[in-house]
């Protein structure tokens, strides 16, 4: 596999200080390294450098820093379009409005290459707010809903060309939905696998029923995988925080199965904040699950019982 990794070192997406940090702390836990150790070829392309903000307010008076967003969003279209011509890109954030153009530059993409672009949503929120009913106000909270093409983004962040469609997302582990959140996946069919699902059904049922529709279709899979997904007890450098979260070893059999499905064709690592790690623990955790994303196992390959 040809690896690109891309930083994207957006903060404002959020309410405090941090995930720009980011990026950086991604490439010093070691992930070109990581990788390469598994026989891939890594190409670091460096952070994206969004234009300048241009002014603009929303009726929404809660809505923060929604210029820079916008600028942030544009250019990270731009670079993940261009990126997503060839290889594997993984996009390392930054807070997870990030994906708001990570989505827009892949699906672009993906329509050009005349394939539908599923979504693999891990997270402990949906991000499924509009700038009309966001209430913290912070845009982290809002680029799920935004590539899918929920109303009132037009003329505030830039047009998505290529919409994705909700009924080819799945977000899996959210235990932190809000209730404007609910009723708009809900309206949009989005597939919802909640932490309660995870518990009852095992993460493994839950992720081979969503490949399996991506495979059907021959689908490209982008997954975003947000920090707090997994339990703040193994993963506390992230700014919201959700108890009850996935386990270390739910985490990388996620990973695993991702892997042998060999679907996936692009990767989002967001909601970092090196600030908040202990030494960077979470840091080395994130690259761990990359690793076990592009195909490492406990016991080498040859190894492996039936
Ligand atoms: N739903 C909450 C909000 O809109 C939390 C969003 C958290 N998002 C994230 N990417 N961590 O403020
Ligand atoms: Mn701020
Ligand atoms: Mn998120
Ligand atoms: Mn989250």
């Amino acid at each position: 596999m040809h690896c690109k990794i891309i930083g994207a070192p957006v903060e404002v997406g959020t309410d405090r200080i941090g995930c720009a940090l980011g990026p950086q702390a991604l490439r010093a836990a070691g992930l070109r390294e990581a990788l390469e150790a598994l026989g891939h070829v890594v190409e670091d392309l460096g952070d994206i450098v969004p234009d300048a903000p241009v002014p603009v307010s929303h009726p929404n008076a809660a809505v923060r820093h929604l210029p820079a967003i916008a600028a942030w969003t544009a250019a990270i279209a731009e670079a993940s379009f261009r990126a997503g011509d060839s290889g594997f890109p993984i996009f390392l954030g930054g807070d997870h409005s990030i994906s708001a153009g990570t989505l827009a530059g892949l699906s672009r993409r993906a329509a050009e290459r005349g394939r539908p672009l599923f979504v693999l949503w891990i997270d402990a929120h949906p991000d499924f707010h509009t700038l009309d009913t966001t209430t913290s106000g912070n845009l982290h909270g809002v680029p799920l809903a935004y590539a899918c093409g929920r109303p009132g983004f037009a003329g505030y962040l830039p047009p998505v060309e290529a919409l994705i469609d909700p009924k080819r997302v799945c977000t899996l582990g959210i235990r932190s939905v809000d209730p404007a959140e609910q009723a708009a996946l809900a309206d949009a069919g989005v597939m919802t696998c909640d932490m309660s699902a995870i518990d009852r059904h095992g993460i493994a049922v839950l992720i081979e029923r969503f490949l399996e529709r991506a495979r059907r279709e021959n689908g490209l899979l982008h997954v975003s995988l947000d920090v707090d997904f997994l339990d703040p007890a193994v993963a506390p450098a992230v700014g919201t925080t959700v108890p009850g979260g996935a386990t270390f070893r739910e985490a990388h059999l996620a990973m695993e199965l991702l892997h042998e499905s060999n679907l996936v064709t692009s990767l989002d690592i967001v909601e970092l904040n090196p600030l908040l790690d202990d030494q960077g623990r979470t840091a080395a955790l994130m690259v761990d699950l990359a690793g076990s994303l592009f195909g490492r196992r406990i016991l080498g390959r040859a190894a492996q019982a039936a």
